[in-house]
């Protein structure tokens, strides 16, 4: 656990120092100026501003706070013990909690360990949503496997078959060929023959055998698709920023992601030519997608109820917008209530059925994309008809988060 201390003055640091060592590494920078850059380079656990930026900090407040509080999940701030002006600015500007400088003691502490407890409990439920959405996908890509697999093994034995009434025929036909070089009568040998075409039923061979080398194409070239789509779906090892092929990474989780939907849905992928590499976390942007396509299936299966004649569709587009990439996922699904599209975004809302939802998708979906990212993330939905989920990430991110608006020092008044 890291605390960033801010603009405390240097005989205070090391009463600091002291009093967080049992439980936090501090590190300390003196200019309030350079925060959001600090906290995009680095994960904080806590952040604690000195009263002498509050002045500083109003300034930009309403931009950089609620920027803070993405990257770290309690900023807080010290205030001079007799100065009410201060508490009520530090409490107006946004900060989570205000301490007196003059009488700092274990309440902090309570405090910096619940954050602490919150972070880890945060990260191993990341960490099991994760590993549950692997267990259903790997169920899922095995049935996917396995249909061509099946294909692929029935036409092998038919060919096989297939072969051994062949082989009597060619047999045949050898022997009529020496016995034609021998100068023998041919006629009995040509019944012989006609016999064996007959059986082999030679016609429908003729038809059925390369319609089943070509199925077993397909079923081997369908396997080799899963794979492929699998690998570059894992993205193993890749957890910088990386200029991505958003077209190919939405069709491999499409690819990875059929089972869930295919029973309910038809997919449809518009790609805009224009989009180039956007710069991202592969992996965890992969992740976002498969809980926004199985969460587009679970309502369209919900909107369909026990229907199976019918399917809606998922609707997959990306677009150049400079300065963003645009993802839309659309459905045709249940919808969201009014009542609650304000609440999707938060950790544990469900109104899934336990077992089938944690609540945790749309929630991990925004850290990544709105803090992991500098990206924003946007629903529109209509109950009956249908969900849209709008994504942008930048398609440009310079070193450091170029996106986290810094104090312009120009305009600090203290
Ligand atoms: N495409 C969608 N259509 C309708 N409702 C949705 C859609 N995506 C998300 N929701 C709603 O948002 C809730 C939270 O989604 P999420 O965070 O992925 O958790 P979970 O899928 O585990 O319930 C869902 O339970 C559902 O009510
Ligand atoms: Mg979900």
């Amino acid at each position: 656990m890291q605390t960033l201390l801010v603009d405390f003055d240097e005989g205070r640091v090391d009463t600091w120092r002291h009093i967080l060592a049992s439980v936090s590494d501090v590190t300390v920078i003196d200019q309030c100026d350079n925060i959001a850059r600090k906290a995009a380079q680095q994960r904080f656990s806590a952040i604690i501003i000195n009263n002498r930026c509050l002045a500083r900090l109003a300034i930009a407040a309403d931009q950089l706070l609620p920027r803070l509080h993405l990257k770290c999940p309690w900023v807080a701030c010290v205030v001079q013990q007799e100065n009410p002006i201060q508490v009520a600015s530090a409490y107006s500007l946004g900060f989570d909690d205000c301490f007196f400088e003059d009488s700092v003691d274990d309440e902090i502490l309570v405090k910096l360990r619940r954050v602490q407890l919150f972070e880890n409990l945060s990260r191993q439920l990341e960490r099991a949503q994760k590993l549950e959405s692997i267990g259903e996908l790997a169920a899922g890509i095995a049935h996917e496997i396995n249909t061509p697999i099946q294909y692929v093994g029935d036409n092998t034995r038919f060919i096989q078959s297939a072969y051994v009434d062949l082989e009597a025929v060619l047999r045949n036909c050898q022997a009529l060929l020496e016995m034609a070089d021998q100068g023998n009568d041919l006629a009995p040998m040509v019944t012989t023959l006609r016999q064996a075409v007959e059986d082999a039923d030679a016609d429908y061979l003729c038809e059925e055998i390369p319609a089943a080398i070509r199925q077993t194409l397909e079923g081997v070239d369908r396997v080799a698709n899963i794979v492929r789509a699998m690998k570059e779906f894992a993205h193993p090892g890749v957890s910088d920023m990386t200029p991505t092929d958003l077209s190919k990474a939405i069709e491999n989780t499409v690819m990875v992601a059929r089972n869930e939907w295919k029973y309910v849905a038809d997919t449809e992928t518009k790609f805009d030519p224009e989009l180039p590499a956007v710069p991202c976390l592969p992996g965890e942007l992969n992740q976002v997608l498969l809980n926004m396509i199985v969460n587009a299936s679970h309502a369209i299966g919900e909107s369909l109820g026990e229907s199976t004649s019918q399917k809606g569709k998922i609707t997959i587009e990306t677009k150049f917008a400079p300065p963003f990439a645009e993802i839309r996922i659309s459905d045709t699904g249940a919808g969201i209530p009014a009542a609650n599209l304000e609440r999707i975004f938060a950790p544990f809302f469900t109104t899934k059925a336990v077992g089938k939802g944690t609540g945790q998708g749309l929630a991990i979906a925004r850290a990544v994309i709105v803090e992991k990212h500098g990206g924003t993330i946007g629903v529109e939905s209509a109950v009956g008809k249908g969900t849209t989920f709008t994504i942008r990430l930048p398609l440009e991110m310079a070193p450091n988060d170029a996106n986290t608006p810094e104090l312009n020092p120009t305009e600090v008044r203290v």
